[in-house]
């Protein structure tokens, strides 16, 4: 799926359905962190026109799936708590050049696969929890995930050549990979 090169194991799939409340939870502060991130790519990248027009909208998008999943959490009675921050994630960005030019190519990258990897654990969700109405809420998210990866690889089309952002996320892929595969399972949404 999308550019990914693992699924997800069902260790994790176990793991996510016996505990859907934590799930959410962290779900919560992936599209708070999402917006953030946005927002955090146009401080850093002012001058990149279509980065800035991108990132607003997919900032908007992020913060209205903030307010559904928190809607969805105090409905099931769970109270926000803070974010004990997210492993996989952390991972990823250990990846990231720390120079330019080959920085920001990074970051639009691994923000790709974290979307693509947020999508593809949807897809999971959206098929293997028990509760139809969960299902479709996840089924609803799907989409505008997918979205949000074709998003950051066309803005980095837009500022590097199209060989080398392939080549590039080719390997922030593979690495990837591996990151997937050595997590311990936990109940989150990169868990
Ligand atoms: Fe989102
Ligand atoms: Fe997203």
């Amino acid at each position: 799926m999308l550019c990914l090169k693992v699924p997800s194991q069902p260790s994790w799939i176990e793991a996510a359905r016996a505990d859907l409340d934590r799930v959410l939870l962290d779900h919560a502060h992936c599209e708070k962190k999402a917006a953030v991130n946005a927002m955090a790519l146009v401080s850093r990248y002012p001058g990149c026109e279509m980065l800035v027009r991108e990132m607003i909208a997919l900032a908007t998008e992020e913060m209205e799936h903030f307010g559904m999943v928190y809607s969805l959490l105090r409905e099931r009675g769970v109270d926000l708590e803070r974010d004990p921050g997210d492993p996989y994630v952390q991972a990823l960005h250990r990846e990231v050049h720390q120079n330019e030019p080959q920085r920001m190519m990074d970051l639009l990258l691994v923000a790709a696969l974290v979307e693509a990897r947020s999508c593809e654990r949807f897809s999971v969700l959206s098929k293997h929890v028990p509760d139809e109405s969960l299902r479709e809420f996840y089924r609803s998210l799907l989409a505008s995930e997918a979205g949000h990866y074709r998003t950051f690889y066309d803005i980095a089309c837009e500022y590097y050549p199209e060989r080398d952002v392939r080549a590039r996320l080719d390997a922030l892929a593979a690495r990837e990979a591996e990151i997937v595969l050595a997590l311990a399972s936990a109940p989150t949404m990169h868990g």
